[in-house]
């Protein structure tokens, strides 16, 4: 079974969106449970509709899903304001910890910290999401800002686009992203394979 968690201090980032892309990504190989552990319910709220290919549960109900053997892949949205002993224990408790962050400063500020508290507990990435288009260099720029200060990041940069916030609001099968112009899927089919050589 693998583990991915989703974490950031800064509030959105994408940490929901990238929680359901990746259980999307995942259910494609196996059974997959999102367990949402913020308050806000973000996750629950999205898969109420029926329309994504995966499990999710609160976290106070996850345990006997847990238990039970079904899940190939556990993907955590994680509470919105972690403190900072949580970032260590969801890094060293998962296979990967995926940090979302948008490239604008209060962002990538937060991200640097929770890449301080990550440090020596465990592997973490950070995604670098809502990238504004050409000739906006602002998406390349905050990667490589991230990899000058050590963080290692997916090379696939997750553009800007409202058909997020359709697909939130509509609870939408991510893979179905854009509708008949599955363009901005292929971000996230880009990351689901470097996601791969991560985690095997
Ligand atoms: N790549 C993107 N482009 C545009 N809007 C996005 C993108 N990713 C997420 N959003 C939107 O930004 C808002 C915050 O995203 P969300 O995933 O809820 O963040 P968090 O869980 O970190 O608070 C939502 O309205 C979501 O639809
Ligand atoms: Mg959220």
């Amino acid at each position: 079974m693998s583990l991915i968690a989703i974490s950031n201090f800064k509030g959105g980032v994408g940490k929901t969106t990238t929680a359901v892309a990746i259980a999307t990504l995942l259910s494609a190989e196996g059974n997959v449970l999102l367990i949402d552990a913020d308050q806000n319910k973000s996750a629950i709220q999205w898969a109420s509709y029926g329309h994504v290919p995966f499990d999710v549960r609160l976290e106070a109900e996850a345990r006997p899903l847990l238990m039970s053997g079904k899940y190939q892949h556990v993907v955590i949205d994680s509470q919105a304001a972690p403190d900072a002993g949580e970032i260590a224990a969801l890094c060293k408790g998962s296979d990967l910890l995926i940090v979302p962050t948008s490239p604008e400063p209060l962002a990538m500020t937060s991200t640097a910290k929770v890449a301080a508290e990550a440090k020596g507990h465990g592997r973490m990435m950070a995604l670098v999401n809502m990238i504004p288009p050409k000739p906006q260099t602002d998406g390349i720029d905050a990667k490589g800002a991230l990899e000058r200060a050590g963080i290692t990041c997916f090379n696939r940069l997750i553009r800007k686009s409202k058909v997020y916030i359709y697909a939130s609001e509509a609870g939408a099968d991510m893979s179905q992203l854009g509708g008949r112009m599955p363009t901005y899927w292929r971000d996230w089919l880009e990351v689901g394979k470097e996601l791969s050589n991560v985690i095997e």
